[in-house]
């Protein structure tokens, strides 16, 4: 490995205070730190606990009072409205200023929390950096959740104003989002002031008595400057899907996750200040809010967000369109656009056709990256195919080929080595390290870096107990593999109920707990199949009440319907499989542990406690892939 790499890594374990009071640099403060990090609390730790600053003071105003207010900071494409539209940093200054102002009259003032359900419009990065303005945390929901999901995140958050728009625009379908936002609130117990809404050319929302129009708002508003919070005062709550039906809120600080988005883009990525950066993602996702908006703006580079699916609008070459128009230099993914991609153009015709000189590297994240689709972008972008390893919880990359200290060879299957700052390590159920190559549950040792979670959102007890509990004096990623002799990490999969489809992290246990409630189903569970495009798919297997007959086709309608009812569109469960019975120990647990085993292709040994070892038998060929 090569000398800087390893610098850095055993610097930032051997000396974290020393090595991220250094990176603290790369950040204005309004007061700088003097204490690096609080460990008084441990295992909760503080980053930075007597600085202050302002996260929007560092994305926008320090760029403009450094002369570089004319560069652009924003290009907006929408493959979906054929739209290109773009904003200097002088001029997203301006807009955020005012719709900070505009939330200021509604109210909103520091620490009250601000929910934003919108699609992936530009008003969404000035309705967050406008939040941070005010020092008022916001909570992105993804608009691919239904209103129940929404309603269970207003409550948790208690907003004090949601933004939204008329709509989204889903290929050529427009889904209206004001109806969902409404149902929203009448499911929620929480009752925000007022809903801010945009309104968009392709659909008009029926305004309520406390609903106010976005532009009207805009016409009045006055810029406000930047308020002053502490490092340790939340930037935002980004629920994520964890084992339960509850989300769980990420709390985001100030201060550490500037100091981490400041210090990963150079570093991690290699992707610097005169750069144009894209992470084709959604601000929904913790890929969007790292990498859409606050690393790429608090770096001075140009980020680039694109409205619209990779294939289908107008084809799959429409990446590579966004890549040559906008001059992209890294391409930030996840392996199942590629793998869309690919299927409707494996030759890369439509890559060929395209002048993607300015593309140094494609960044693959957010599911594990198999090595067909690594070997297929390789072959036909002909630039670095880099896989990087991270969670909504963590907020940046904990395995990586460090691009922009030792660019190192790069293994098919492998997210590279560990990111400076994750002490990641792999340990068998005991909390004890296996040796390299053997597979086991993949730990952070404490302290997690500046930028990672510092708890979760009013519920410091669950956070200790769904993370920190299981192994003494580590983080539990959740996700399973192993190390090999190069000190590379290999992902293999969640070693819980949680799946990723498409990129999108969902959760088992809230598909299992609609699916109970079927009037037919006696018992049922949701595993998690190999699926081509999507790399992984839910797949309900119930077992039906006694005595009831049900017709499979439309029960499995029925079943997807409720689905997309409570969690959304987004869940895609679409198979429903009837099973005489579902594998269980003898104490009747249903043993999912040993199903998931089978669907992600780890042979697990079976329990000796099971019940009836043939009921596997059964379900066997319907837990591997694709049906
Ligand atoms: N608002 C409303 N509905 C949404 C939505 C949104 N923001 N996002 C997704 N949906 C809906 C879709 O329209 C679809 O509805 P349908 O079942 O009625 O067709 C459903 O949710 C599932 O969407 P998706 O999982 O995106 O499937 P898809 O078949 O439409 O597209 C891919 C598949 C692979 C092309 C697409 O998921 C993709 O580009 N994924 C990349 C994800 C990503 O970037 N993740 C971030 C990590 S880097
Ligand atoms: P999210 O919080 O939505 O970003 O999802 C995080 C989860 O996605 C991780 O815990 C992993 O299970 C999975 N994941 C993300 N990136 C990768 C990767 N590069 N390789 C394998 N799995 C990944």
């Amino acid at each position: 490995m090569g000398t800087a790499y390893d610098d850095a890594r055993r610097r930032s374990l051997a000396e974290p205070e020393a090595f991220w009071a250094e990176a603290a640099d790369l950040v204005d403060w309004v007061t700088p730190p003097a204490r690096v990090l609080d460990s008084s609390q441990a295992p909760l730790y503080r980053w930075f606990p007597d600085a202050e600053l302002n996260t929007c003071t560092n994305a926008l105003d320090r760029h403009v009072a450094a002369g570089r207010g004319g560069r652009t900071a924003l290009i907006h494409d929408s493959a979906v409205t054929g739209a290109v539209t773009t904003f200097t940093y002088a001029e997203l200054l301006d807009h955020v200023g005012r719709f900070a102002g505009a939330l200021r009259s509604l109210g909103v003032g520091k620490g009250d929390r601000v929910v934003i359900y919108m699609p992936l419009v530009p008003e969404a990065v000035i309705a967050m950096l406008a939040c941070a303005r005010l020092g008022a945390p916001h909570s992105v929901v993804f608009g691919g959740f239904a209103p129940a999901e929404l309603a269970a995140r207003i409550d948790d958050a208690t907003p004090t104003v949601i933004v939204s728009a008329s709509c989204g625009i889903e290929g050529t379908r427009v889904v209206e989002y004001k109806p969902l936002l409404d149902d929203a609130l009448r499911l929620a117990i929480h009752e925000p002031t007022n809903s801010v809404i945009l309104q968009r050319a392709q659909a008009t929302a029926t305004m309520g008595p406390k609903d106010v129009d976005w532009a009207y708002l805009m016409g009045s508003a006055e810029p406000v400057l930047p308020v002053t919070v502490s490092a340790t005062d939340p930037l935002y709550v980004l629920y994520t899907s964890g084992t339960t039906g509850k989300p769980k809120g990420i709390v985001r600080d100030n201060g550490g996750h500037a100091v981490a988005m400041a210090w990963s883009l150079p570093n991690v990525y290699g992707v610097s200040l005169e750069d144009v950066w894209w992470a084709a993602s959604d601000v929904g996702w913790v890929v969007g809010h790292s990498y859409i908006v606050y690393a790429p703006l608090i770096n001075g580079c140009t980020t680039v967000m694109y409205e619209g699916k990779p294939v289908g609008t107008p084809d799959a070459g429409a990446f590579w369109r966004v890549v040559e128009q906008h001059g992209v230099n890294a391409l930030f993914t996840a392996p199942t656009a590629i793998r869309a991609i690919k299927k409707e153009d494996p030759d890369g015709a439509l890559i060929a056709q395209r002048d993607l000189s300015s593309l140094r590297t494609l960044f693959q994240a957010g599911e594990r990256l198999d090595p067909d689709t690594f070997a297929w972008a390789s072959k036909h972008l002909g630039v670095p195919v880099v896989d990087n390893w991270w969670q909504t919880e963590t907020g940046w990359p904990m395995a990586c080929s460090m691009r922009g200290l030792d660019p190192m060879p790069l293994k098919p299957g492998s997210p590279s080595v560990r990111v400076p700052g994750f002490d990641v390590r792999v340990v068998d159920e005991h909390g004890h390290e296996v040796a390299a190559g053997t597979e086991g549950n993949i730990v952070v040792k404490l302290p997690l870096p500046p930028g990672t979670l510092p708890t979760l959102w009013g519920d410091d007890k669950r956070y200790v107990e769904a993370y920190l509990s299981t192994f003494a004096g580590y983080y539990s990623t959740g996700d399973g593999g192993y190390l090999d002799d190069d000190g590379y990490l290999y992902v293999m999969g969640r070693t819980d109920d949680v799946i990723n489809v498409a990129g999108h992290r969902l959760s088992t246990g809230s598909m299992e707990a609609v699916v109970a409630t079927h009037p037919a189903v006696a018992e049922c569970a949701v595993i998690g199949v190999h699926d081509e495009i999507k790399g992984q798919i839910p797949r309900a297997f119930v077992v039906l009440k006694a005595g009831i007959q049900a017709d499979p086709g439309s029960l499995q309608d029925e079943i997807v319907e409720m689905v997309r009812d409570r969690i959304g569109p987004v869940a895609a469960l679409r198979q429903v499989v009837v099973v005489p019975a579902l594998p269980k120990t003898r104490s009747g647990k249903i043993l999912r542990r040993t199903m998931r085993g089978i669907a992600d292709g780890r042979e697990e040994p079976v329990p000796s406690t099971i019940e009836d070892a043939g009921v596997l038998d059964v379900l066997r060929p319907l837990l591997m892939g694709d049906s």
